[in-house]
């Protein structure tokens, strides 16, 4: 069974279509990147699969179930997750008190969101766990606003991992970020690609290319072509409409 069926998907802005009529499986392995020129609906594709936007028409299922139309906290519910592309957080807060929020949320514990989770031991060991699988425990109890921009993203995607996900999705995990940040991200990614599926919205083509094993080109909002990184290299339609020119 496919990891996700996505069948028809239509969402439109008033008369223009950000997603139009996309169709595709998706497999429970490996590393799937989406690429396409700004404004080709990569970002819209994520809010589908999400919940943060409902289509006009098509259907998603993951996992065989129809989560088309679903509420963000159900999809997550389903295993679903994501960090944004301008990367939201708690600014005032500390890296642990950060996580700390999405474990409370995850455990349950959220009458009060803000309540007791400074003090609850099963809240903050496990806070604690995920900020040393990401290798972020040395910035622990740093505040967010402190921290350099590969931090912060990191430190999203480990909010976004307090789901404890099947599925992680990531919008331009490497926007603004500098060639040592990037690598560090992409052996992060690596690694936890291990564990849980990986779709990755990026710009940059190095890491694209480098670590995909399936890639998606949107172009206005449809699928142009679907592929090996090899294949879509190869792919004519891909160098003249996306690229302009041929991929290196
Ligand atoms: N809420 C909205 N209302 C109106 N138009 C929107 C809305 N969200 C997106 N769009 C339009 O839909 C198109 C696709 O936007 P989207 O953000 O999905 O592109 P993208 O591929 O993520 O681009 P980028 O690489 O710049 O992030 C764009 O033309 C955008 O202006
Ligand atoms: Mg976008």
């Amino acid at each position: 069974m496919a990891l996700f069926s996505i069948q028809n998907l239509v969402k439109k802005f008033g008369a223009f279509a950000a997603t139009n009529d996309v169709s595709c499986e998706i497999e429970e392995e490996g590393i799937l990147s989406i690429i396409g020129p700004n404004g080709a609906g990569k970002t819209t594709f994520f809010n589908l699969l999400t919940g943060l936007l409902a289509p006009d028409s098509g259907t998603i299922h993951y996992r065989g179930k129809n989560i088309t139309g679903l509420k963000p906290y159900q999809i997550i519910h389903h295993g679903i997750s994501r960090s944004f592309q301008i990367v939201r957080l708690f600014e005032e807060m500390t890296v642990l008190e950060n996580v700390s929020v999405g474990v409370q949320h995850k455990l349950g514990f959220m009458n009060n969101p803000f309540r007791s989770f400074k003090r609850n031991k099963v809240v903050t060991d496990t806070a604690m766990a995920l900020l040393e699988r990401v290798e972020l425990a040395d910035k622990a109890h740093s505040p967010a606003a402190s921290i350099p921009h590969g931090d912060r993203k990191i430190l999203d995607l480990a909010v976004a991992m307090t789901a404890e996900p099947g599925t992680l999705l990531l919008d331009e995990p490497m926007a603004g970020l500098s060639k040592a940040e990037r690598l560090r991200i992409t052996a992060l990614i690596r690694k936890l690609s291990k564990s849980m599926k990986i779709i990755i919205v990026e710009h940059d083509m190095d890491l694209v290319f480098g670590i995909s094993d399936r890639i998606i080109v949107l172009h206005h909002g449809a699928i142009l072509a679907m592929g090996s990184p090899n294949e879509i290299t190869a792919n004519k339609e891909v160098q003249s409409a996306y690229l302009g020119h041929e991929v290196q």
